[in-house]
């Protein structure tokens, strides 16, 4: 009889306790969404790897290669070569004063222009 009138209370208390404080805890401490979205853009990020390496293959490499011709100052055989030159790049790629690559070779298409813009929004990401 003093048993149960002991451990009834006891239990009772460990169940409101218990409850309430790990409930409330979650709730307020936890992000209710801890991973919102990882990739919100279901279209995969432009990465030099996958878009920009062929690119400055097929395009720019004739000159900017390793090592240079036909007095190209750099080459862009690298991510980090390419990387660091992207802001000139984009202004000589889309320039039609003095165009990259120079005439008489057709310019990028603006699709390609586009990509590399893009490329650079998206951070610059290797792979
Ligand atoms: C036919 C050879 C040739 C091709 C192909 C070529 N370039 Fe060039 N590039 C040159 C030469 C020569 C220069 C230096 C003279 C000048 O700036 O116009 C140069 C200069 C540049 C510069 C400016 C350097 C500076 O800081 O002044 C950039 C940026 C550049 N090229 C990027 C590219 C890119 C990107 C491509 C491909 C889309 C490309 N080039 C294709 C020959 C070439």
């Amino acid at each position: 009889m003093k048993i149960k009138k002991l451990i009834y209370p006891i239990i009772m208390a460990l169940m409101i306790f218990g409850c309430s404080s790990s409930s409330t805890e979650d709730l307020n401490d936890q992000n209710p969404n801890p991973d919102p979205d990882p990739d919100p853009n279901p279209i995969t990020k432009v990465t030099y790897d996958a878009d920009i390496k062929s690119i400055m293959s097929s395009r720019c490499i004739g000159c900017h290669g390793n090592p240079t011709t036909q007095g190209a100052p750099f080459s862009l055989t690298t991510y980090n070569e390419v990387k660091s030159r992207v802001t000139g790049i984009i202004s000589r790629i889309k320039s039609s004063s003095n165009p990259m690559p120079p005439t008489p070779n057709s310019p990028l298409t603006p699709a390609q222009i586009e990509l590399i813009e893009q490329w650079q929004a998206d951070g610059l990401l290797e792979n």
